[in-house]
């Protein structure tokens, strides 16, 4: 069972994870958020869900999770700040917190992958799904999904990567509790981070990726892309040396080739 009471005294933010929703099952804790019927308005707002019927991954995957053992939760961000050029940024943020999260309270080295992927021992053991409500072109609400792999210690089925989990990694139960109070603490200090000094959070991010300059492939949809990872630009997009040119990438998922 998750402890409400270690997780409140663990979290020391102002906004994030404040209004805290805890289910035992829904279908996707991004859809709880995005649907308006449910009238959730509050900035920050964090659900969290111990199984999920119909949880979603990027490029219409499918996410796995064994309930009861691992993390997977959404924040509502209603700050406009975050809905134009900074929404990528965003993105790499997100990976980050949890990343330096994961790494405080395991001890062990975690690295990114673009878009936001974070790997231990070059294996997968989060993932996360930025969706956003729209009217028109105007951006209503932003949901941030995040779904760690933190107590499971087996993965059957398909994998687009080869997946992981912080304790078969490090051999010892993760108190999910502290974990999650981590990442928001480290996630609201990344969001003023964004606000402040942008161009450091895209440093940090470098230092903690370990693709540059390694020949990669990156499948978008039915096209498949190869060069080398030249780097990401200030708004976190991949830079991808072709033969031909230089190309920005704004979505895919990435490999070493
Ligand atoms: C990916 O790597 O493809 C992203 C996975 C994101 C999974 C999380 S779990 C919580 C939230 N609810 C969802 O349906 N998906 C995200």
């Amino acid at each position: 069972m998750f402890n409400l009471n270690l997780f409140d005294i663990k979290l020391e933010t102002n906004t994030i994870g404040r209004n805290f929703i805890y289910l035992d099952e829904i279908d996707s804790t991004n859809s709880f958020l995005l649907d308006k019927n449910n009238k959730i308005y509050e900035d920050g707002t964090v659900v969290f869900a111990e199984k999920q019927t119909r949880g979603r991954g990027r490029m219409n995957r499918i996410w796995y999770s064994e309930p009861g053992k691992n993390l997977n939760f959404s924040i509502l961000i209603t700050n406009k700040y975050f809905f134009g050029k900074n929404l990528n940024l965003l993105n790499l943020g997100v990976s980050l917190a949890a990343a330096n999260s994961i790494e405080r309270l395991s001890l062990l080295h975690t690295n990114v992958k673009w878009p936001n992927d974070i790997l231990i021992n070059n294996k997968k053991t989060a993932g996360i799904l930025l969706e956003a409500n729209s009217h028109g072109s105007k951006i209503e609400r932003l949901v941030i999904g995040i779904g760690i792999n933190v107590n499971q210690t087996s993965f059957k089925g398909d994998f687009n990567y080869p997946p992981t989990s912080i304790k078969l990694e490090c051999k010892e139960n993760i108190e999910r509790e502290k974990l999650l109070a981590e990442i928001l603490n480290n996630f609201e200090e990344m969001l003023l981070k964004i606000i402040s000094k942008p161009e450091s959070v895209s440093v940090d991010w470098r230092n903690k990726c370990d693709m540059f300059g390694k020949r990669i492939t990156v499948k978008q949809e039915n096209k498949l892309l190869t060069g080398i990872f030249e780097d990401i630009d200030d708004s976190g997009y991949l830079i991808l040396r072709t033969q031909k040119r230089k190309e920005k990438i704004h979505f895919g998922d990435v490999r070493i080739a």
